[in-house]
């Protein structure tokens, strides 16, 4: 304790003394797990912000960033205050007096003229919190978009890429001692070919820190990871591990309690601070959609204790069939953008995300695609709770550089934050590692590696990707070389929109299918202007859509191993690509409801369609 107070003590001198300038980045502590479940201060609500466009707040006027340089200051991240009034320093920003975003939420629709701004932004949080003796304390973001940097009382604490996981860091050591802190922000969503996603995609590209932001607290010793799971195609046995954090992390003792299943399992850790476990566990109720069972999960360590509410459940295919808890399933799905399409932005909340599930609940669906990136952990706990299962996905969307080995290495951290954040997700049965993206061996070897990389991290859950198809006259032929490293083949098609002619003409095609394994239709569909009304042949009308999923569903029966779909899309959503003046004013509008909440004729049939398949595999 003594030691402890000495080491805070000579860190606040040195804080005084600006000589952390130059510390290296702190390297992002590992994904805590589960950390929405600790003891937090909120960081949401009105943060201060200056738009940035020339990058003036982190480069001096040579276009040297201000943070490597000598002094490591000058930025905007000092949030530097005049130092007396009678001879004011020139200082030309101003936090405390410029206009504020409310986090969460992308800055695109909060203010008309960032609706398509593409660039920096630089947030600033003031918060009051006394780090307490024997505690550690982490930053979290669930999501900046895209790429950030972020300082704490004018240090930086690192730089981190990907627009859709979650952002930690340690700061315990970093708080300052009498309680006043300021973060600063810088995030940047301006489109780069070699980033993940690239340079060109089919929805907006909404900026900011659009997920909650938070500081939690814990004990110095602290449980940093766990997975509780059952084993692979194992009804009867539940395995994982616990992986404690700090120090004297090794030789403790752990303890697992599911008290509604009769298990308190007392485990103790090795060197490395983790301890494994496998051990039988009879008469569980299983999670499925029509029982979402979800048992209460205790772990606890010394002083330290986190709760969590996780599903023990089965996936696995077995030639043509997928199996849920061993039996026979179909997948009743649709595809969904983390968009509320009433307030068009990134879901801002537990109340859009609950709508969005309701809407697919309401369709008939035990299935859900969370497309084309990692969704809010808030909705994957939202999917468990309404026993939805789960496409989770990595944005590794169209024309990506596949020869870049950051780039690589950018996309296996999102996939690796994606199945760290979801691993106890009874609804995740699929890990997702791309979306449409174009034949070559560069394009191979970059997925094949992630499906291998998926199944190295999670062996539990199938792995598939929505992969290639090509035509030769009424015959659609699916031989994607990817097919063979993914357990489902999933194909977009979207005959009667894209290709082959009028809805009434696209039951003539016929689907040559490679792989013996279940066929998933990740995507097919077509736009409607709600409201918009004419003849089966009318582009754009809600009876062309309506039609062209009667004749889509007629088409796909014709395929022996077909085992599930989500059709594009679950409501309109933003997306610049889609400019016609009349039918898309910057929407795409394939949704089966539109952006003021309004179901059209085509989700009626999809919602039959799902009545039918319901009562084929669920009896009921
Ligand atoms: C593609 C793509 C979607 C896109 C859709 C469309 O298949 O995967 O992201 O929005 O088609 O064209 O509407």
């Amino acid at each position: 304790m003594k030691n402890q107070l000495l080491r805070r003590a000579l860190l606040a001198v040195l804080l005084v003394l600006g000589s952390f300038a130059n510390q290296p980045l702190r390297a992002q502590s590992i994904l805590i797990q589960n950390m929405p479940a600790r003891s937090v201060l909120s960081l949401d609500g009105n943060w201060n912000y200056i738009i940035d466009p020339y990058e003036n707040g982190f480069y001096d006027y040579r276009r040297e960033p201000f943070d490597q340089s000598k002094s490591g200051k000058g930025g905007y991240y000092d949030n530097q205050k005049p130092s007396s009034k009678d001879e004011p320093e020139l200082i030309e920003y101003d936090f405390d007096h410029s206009a504020t975003l409310q986090v969460p939420g992308d800055w695109n629709s909060q203010d008309p003229k960032l609706l398509y701004y593409e660039g920096t932004i630089w947030y600033k949080k003031s918060f009051n919190l006394t780090p307490k003796a024997g505690k550690r304390y982490f930053l979290y973001f669930g999501a900046i978009n895209y790429e950030s940097h972020i300082y704490l009382n004018g240090k930086k604490l690192g730089m981190h890429k990907g627009g859709f996981t979650p952002i930690q860091y340690d700061i315990t050591d970093r708080l300052s001692p009498n309680g006043d802190n300021f973060v600063v922000v810088k995030a940047d969503n301006t489109r780069r070919q070699d980033e993940v996603p690239t340079i060109n995609t089919d929805w907006w590209n909404y900026g900011g820190i659009t997920r909650n932001a938070f500081i939690a607290e814990t004990p110095e010793t602290y449980i940093t990871d766990y997975k509780v799971q059952l084993a692979k195609s194992d009804l009867n046995t539940l395995t994982g591990y616990v992986q404690l954090g700090g120090a004297n992390k090794a030789g403790q003792t752990v303890t697992l309690d599911i008290a509604e299943a009769k298990v308190r399992q007392q485990l103790k850790t090795d060197a490395d601070g983790k301890a494994s476990f496998s051990f039988p566990a009879k008469k569980l109720t299983y999670w499925s959609p029509q029982n979402p069972k979800l048992y209460a999960v205790s772990l606890s360590s010394g002083s330290d204790a986190v709760q969590d509410r996780i599903g023990f459940r089965t996936i696995q295919t077995r030639g043509a069939d997928v199996m849920l808890n061993g039996k026979s399933t179909f997948l009743r799905g649709i595809s969904i953008h983390d968009e509320n399409p009433l307030i068009p932005g990134r879901a801002r909340g537990e109340g859009d995300l609950r709508m969005l599930l309701t809407w697919a609940k309401e369709l008939g669906c035990n299935f859900v695609r969370l497309a084309h990136y990692p969704h809010n952990e808030t909705m994957l706990k939202l999917a468990d709770e309404l026993g939805l299962m789960v496409w989770a996905e990595v944005p590794v969307y169209w024309t990506i550089s596949w020869q870049n080995a950051a780039t690589y290495q950018n996309a296996e951290t999102q996939l690796s934050d994606l199945i760290s954040m979801g691993k106890n997700r009874a609804g995740i049965v699929v890990w997702s590692v791309g979306n449409e993206t174009p034949l070559s061996e560069p394009r191979l070897k970059f997925m094949s590696s992630l499906a291998k990389k998926a199944r190295e991290l999670d062996d539990t859950r199938l792995i598939s990707a929505a992969l290639e198809l090509h035509r030769e006259g009424s015959n659609v032929i699916v031989d994607d070389p990817l097919g063979e490293y993914l357990d489902l083949t999933s194909i977009n098609e979207y005959a009667g929109w894209y290709w082959g002619g009028k809805p009434s003409e696209i039951t003539k095609y016929t689907f040559n299918i490679k792989y013996n394994k279940p066929v998933f239709i990740s995507e097919f569909g077509g736009d409607a202007l709600a409201g918009y009304h004419g003849t089966a042949e009318t582009r754009w009308s809600e009876e062309y859509q309506e039609a062209l999923y009667q004749n889509q569903l007629k088409m796909l029966s014709t395929i022996g191993n077909l085992r599930g779909m989500t059709p594009w899309i679950l409501t309109d959503f933003r997306a610049t690509r889609r400019q016609h003046p009349v039918y898309q004013n910057g929407f795409n509008r394939k949704g089966l409801i539109s952006s003021s909440g309004q179901k059209k004729k085509a989700f009626y049939v999809l919602q039959e369609y799902y009545r039918q398949q319901a009562k084929k595999y669920d009896g009921k």
